[in-house]
């Protein structure tokens, strides 16, 4: 069976802009870790399962800085298309990250919910720095969600609050494979 592209209501983003934006993101985070002192040091890049796999992998291929990938898998309680805040972990990192400089790389901010969780818990670990890059940041309709939400150091793409699948993202585990951004038709998931 094919990939149905007729799921998708609009392409947001295409292969070609995700590519240029991550290699604009690598060389802006190479600089900060190389000019900043404090942040010497082992980088540990940590991704969440599964959504972050496909920017981790090419996002870390730009990267020059020397680093470790690690994965945590998280489960947040959710299914259909929004997350519920009771995070539990599912997979730990392999890595001890105490007195390392960790920078989460994530597929997409929405709630915040599930980020915001990670960095404490990193934090509390001991992690000299935790920082974040993801890929997308959804502009929410909802300005006090919006203003209180933790914000990502580096953003590849604001995007509307809209649900979109592809590069990582799924609808019940489908379309990941998809290389470009979409909105995803709302009948498919309604
Ligand atoms: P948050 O906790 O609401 O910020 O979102 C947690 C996770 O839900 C994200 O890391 C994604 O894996 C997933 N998610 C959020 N919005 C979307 C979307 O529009 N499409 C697919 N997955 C999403
Ligand atoms: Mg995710």
């Amino acid at each position: 069976m094919k990939i149905n592209h007729d799921d998708i209501e609009e392409v947001l983003i295409s292969a070609d802009e995700i590519d240029a934006r991550l290699d604009v993101l690598a060389r802006e985070i190479d600089v900060h870790y190389e000019e900043n002192a404090q942040s010497d040091g082992e980088l540990v890049l940590v991704g969440i399962l599964t959504g972050a796999t496909i920017v981790m992998s090419d996002f870390s291929r730009k990267l020059e800085t020397s680093s470790v990938i690690d994965w945590m898998s998280l489960s947040s309680y959710g299914s259909g298309t929004k997350s519920s805040g009771v995070v539990r972990v599912l997979k730990d990192l392999s890595t001890d990250i105490k007195g390392k400089n960790v920078l989460i790389v994530e597929d997409i901010i929405d709630s915040g919910v599930t980020l915001q969780w990670v960095v404490n818990d990193l934090k509390t670990r001991g992690a000299k720095s935790v920082e974040v890059v993801s890929l997308l940041n959804k502009q929410l309709n909802d300005s006090v969600s919006q203003k209180s939400r933790i914000v990502a150091r580096w953003v590849g793409f604001n995007i509307p609050d809209k649900f979109v699948v592809g590069y990582g993202l799924d609808y019940a585990g489908k379309y990941r494979t998809l290389p470009y951004i979409g909105v995803l038709k709302s009948e498919v998931y309604s």
